[in-house]
């Protein structure tokens, strides 16, 4: 088995991805009682992920988990706050979905079951969606046709999830953060050596949210200033959370809409950050983007950007999951953005007049760091 080759199980049929292997669902791989499996599980797709969720949040899973004998029905109840009737509409919604199994009169969870609780992304990804995005998904249709977030409006009454990003509910915000951090945080200590590299005296953070990837190169470097690019709001969060460090003095906040295409960024640098933070734009503000930062690039200066391309994932369930995330950002960020597919990202950056000079990766796995000149 070479390098970059996977294997893993889906319904019982031991399957491969080869990342550059776009026909990972062809049909020939499939039994056809697992094809329309799979399709009767997307119809009630919505049931099953509320039903899951109420059977982890009533705790339901957790006591089954505990019990590797299993429980009987009456002591399940006995400590969910909910009717016999709600008890027992989950638990059968859970045997169908695959959660759970019962044998002789005793509910057992199932490995899926289990993987469902304790798993970090998997529970990240779930909060995700019940907090941030299931009441808005059903506004997909409208968004794509309008090209706005449609699902926005059922967390609050903005333009883009951005401008609210400070305005959410805590539990609301604690999942939206949760995810944002997931999906990057695990990568800054792993490229900081690239990031200095080239020894740059001045780095631009743009998009530098709560200032966990500056936080990281001034622990990294005692000597390095950075200068941090985000929305008004956001870089409140950000100087508080330097300045609880005690950064204070080592960093410049730079309040600055990258879509405003009449003021060029203040100054230039030797690098230019941008994580996670071109895939909340659409083709044509990412081509708009490059260029204005190619204007505040120093001389032999370098743009960094770290990226999860779906199309560059070695497991299935992360490319889906990629997938995914770009319907939120279709129904609730701002309409016009996704998690890209390499291909289409790598056209956009020539198209600004840049080029790839380096790429890295496989960054935890999933990541890509691109270096442009
Ligand atoms: C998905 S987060 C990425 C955060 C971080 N760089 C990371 O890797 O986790 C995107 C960030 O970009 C900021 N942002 C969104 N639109 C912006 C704009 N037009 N100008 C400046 N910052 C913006 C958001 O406030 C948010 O902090």
């Amino acid at each position: 088995m070479g390098e970059g080759f996977y294997i893993y199980n889906v319904q019982n049929i031991s399957m491969r991805r080869n990342k550059s292997d776009l026909s990972f669902f062809k049909d020939k791989d499939y039994h056809a009682f697992t094809a329309l499996e799979k399709a009767h599980f997307i119809s009630f797709a919505p049931y099953a992920f509320q039903a899951s969720v109420l059977l982890r949040d009533y705790g339901i899973l957790h006591h089954i988990q505990e019990q590797s004998k299993g429980l009987p029905f009456e002591s399940i109840q006995e400590k969910a706050s909910i009717s016999e009737y709600g008890v027992r509409i989950l638990l059968e919604a859970g045997i169908g979905i695959g959660l759970l199994y019962e044998e002789e009169g005793r509910y057992f969870i199932t490995k899926t079951g289990s993987l469902f609780i304790t798993d970090a992304m998997v529970n990240i990804n779930t909060n995700f969606m019940r907090d941030i995005c299931y009441e808005g998904a059903g506004k997909l249709k409208e968004s794509i046709e309008d090209g706005k977030p449609k699902g926005l409006p059922f967390l609050g009454p903005w333009k883009t999830i951005y401008e609210g990003l400070t305005q959410l509910t805590p539990l609301q915000e604690k999942s939206w953060f949760d995810f944002d951090h997931y999906y990057s945080d695990h990568v800054f200590p792993l490229v900081m050596p690239k990031v200095f590299e080239s020894n740059p005296t001045r780095i631009l953070d743009i998009g530098a949210n709560t200032g966990k990837f500056s936080l990281q190169c001034l622990s990294y470097n005692p000597d390095i200033h950075m200068n941090l690019v985000d929305l008004g709001k956001q870089l409140d969060v950000a100087k508080a959370n330097l300045e609880a460090k005690g950064y204070d003095g080592r960093f410049t906040m730079i309040e600055h809409n990258m879509l405003n295409n009449h003021i060029d960024l203040p100054g230039t640098y030797d690098v230019i950050w941008m994580s996670q933070f071109l895939d909340c734009f659409s083709d044509v503000e990412i081509m708009a983007i490059l260029t204005k930062c190619k204007k505040a690039l120093a001389p032999n200066g370098k743009i960094l950007i770290n990226e999860t391309f779906w199309d560059n994932q070695p497991f299935h369930a992360s490319m889906y999951s990629l997938q995914m995330t770009s319907l939120y950002f279709t129904t609730i960020a701002n309409g016009n953005s996704q998690m890209y597919d390499s291909r289409v990202f790598e056209t956009l950056i020539n198209k600004a007049g840049l080029h790839i000079v380096e790429k890295e990766e496989n960054i935890a796995q999933t990541h890509t760091l691109l270096t442009l000149k």
